[in-house]
């Protein structure tokens, strides 16, 4: 198990703009894709590459290529959604599941309320998409979705995520590596992370 927090001034520089109450939705989706295509690059280090032989003006030669149908992109519903752009720019061929989570307003508690996942997942390299990570409720409990499916293999990638989140999550599941854009200071009342940037959703979709 591994947590990486990236400290890149590339990436805090998009999430500062991300932050702003006054940056517009349009703005904000584009940000969210270029974060997550950025974070990609890392956190796609170590995927499986096959060769294949390509012909060059000047000559034939083996090279290597990410077996793409070896990896699924899964967001959780509703804010993963907007990350799942930015590794399809890498990966235009990986598969996509959909986790539908929703927090109650009350308890924060996560309930599900819809699971499609690819054919042959068990059998794929998982990379499972949420911009926030606050209790690590919804997470943690898409997690253990993915390996009820029988899925070995899975990285969770956010954007912002709190310590209690993190902590939440490598508690509940060591053997999965975690990627987050930053961490931030903790939660308030109503779990949501501070400072952080709001609700995902309503900020990605224009809900409110
Ligand atoms: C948000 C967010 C995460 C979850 C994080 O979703 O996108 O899925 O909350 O909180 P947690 O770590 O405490 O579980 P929300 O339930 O608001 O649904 P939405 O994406 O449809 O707005
Ligand atoms: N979900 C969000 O969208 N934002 C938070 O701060 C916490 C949960």
């Amino acid at each position: 198990m591994s947590v990486m927090v990236f400290d890149h001034p590339l990436i805090k520089h998009k999430i500062a703009i991300l932050r702003d109450k006054n940056t517009p939705m349009k703005e904000f989706r584009e940000l969210v894709e270029e974060i997550t295509l950025v974070m990609s690059y890392e956190a796609f280090k170590d995927a499986k590459t096959r060769k294949v032989i390509v012909e060059t003006p000047l000559e034939t030669c083996e090279q290597e290529m990410v077996a793409e149908k070896s990896i699924a992109i899964v967001p959780i519903l509703r804010a993963g959604l907007g990350m799942v752009n930015g590794v399809h720019k890498i990966f235009p061929n990986a598969r996509v599941g959909h986790i539908g989570m929703y927090r109650d307003e009350e308890t924060a508690e996560p309930h599900e309320y819809y699971c499609k996942l690819p054919e042959g997942i068990e059998n794929m390299n998982v990379m499972l998409l949420d911009p926030m990570l606050a209790t690590g409720g919804s997470a943690s409990d898409a997690i253990k979705m993915l390996k009820a499916r029988g899925v070995k293999t899975i990285k969770f990638m956010a954007i912002i995520a709190s310590p209690e989140g993190i902590k939440r999550v490598t508690d509940d599941h060591p053997d999965v590596d975690v990627f987050v854009a930053t961490c931030d200071r903790g939660l308030n009342e109503h779990c949501y992370i501070l400072p952080g940037l709001g609700d995902a959703g309503d900020r990605l979709f224009g809900t409110k």
